[in-house]
């Protein structure tokens, strides 16, 4: 626990604005239940990372979304609400039993048939997806292995049409980023993704501080030219 009197208010000012705009939804239950049950690791997005995609995706209409990185499924299940019924959500998983502990949450939900969970290496299936003409989506998020962000937007980059949103979670893991990159290899690799939602023609971004209990990561959201 810090000391620090302004880290000290992230978690009453995180848990003020969850009171009032995060509301409670049985489906979510059910999925932090099952990663609670199954010892999957507790890094899914905080509530209100939750509900910024839902209404991203709601501001732009959002009916295709793509999520690289389902975990336990809890951030499928905000974009598979913004989407609505007749939307679609198609989640990239490489942990087989994320997949399975994921694809049981959801199947216990009115969302079971929105979501599409696919099984296997993120790029190879954002590849595949580029390869068969799959696409253009409407809305995608990352939140995978950070080594692997810049490849990742890259391959979203070419599944995405003008106007397509692109999400990244953990761009500023807790002042880390402001560390110099010699000192370690994910502040390096996410400097260079940061520089590049900065930089690249194709996108035009932002970094919003987002609080946690006890830390404050970024979401970055872009968008396609
Ligand atoms: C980690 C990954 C995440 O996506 C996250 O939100 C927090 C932590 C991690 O790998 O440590
Ligand atoms: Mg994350």
């Amino acid at each position: 626990m810090s000391a620090d009197p302004t880290t000290d208010l992230y978690g009453p000012i995180d848990e003020y604005i969850q009171r009032l705009f995060v509301p409670d939804d049985p489906a979510l239950r059910i999925a932090l239940e099952a990663m609670e049950a199954n010892q999957l690791h507790r890094i899914n997005i905080p509530p209100t990372g939750g509900r910024l995609l839902y209404l991203l995706a709601r501001l732009v209409g959002a009916a295709r979304v793509l999520e690289i990185g389902t975990l336990g499924g809890y951030s499928a299940m905000w974009l598979a609400r913004a989407v609505g019924p007749t939307g679609r959500v198609i989640t990239l998983e490489a942990d087989p039993r994320h997949a399975k502990v994921a694809r049981a949450s959801l199947d216990q939900t009115d969302l079971a048939d929105r979501v599409e969970i696919r099984l296997g290496d993120g790029l190879a299936s954002m590849n595949a997806m580029i390869e068969q003409g799959e696409g253009p989506f409407d809305f995608i998020f990352i939140d995978a292995n950070k080594e692997a962000y810049p490849r990742y937007l890259e391959a979203a980059l070419r599944l995405s049409h003008s106007g397509t949103v692109i999400v990244a979670d953990n761009v500023i893991r807790d002042g880390a980023i402001l560390r110099s990159p010699e000192e370690s290899e994910d502040v390096r690799i996410l400097q260079h993704f940061n520089t590049m939602l900065a930089t690249d023609p194709r996108l035009e971004s932002l970094i919003l501080p987002l609080l946690g209990r006890s830390h404050v990561d970024g979401i970055s959201i872009s968008r396609v030219r």
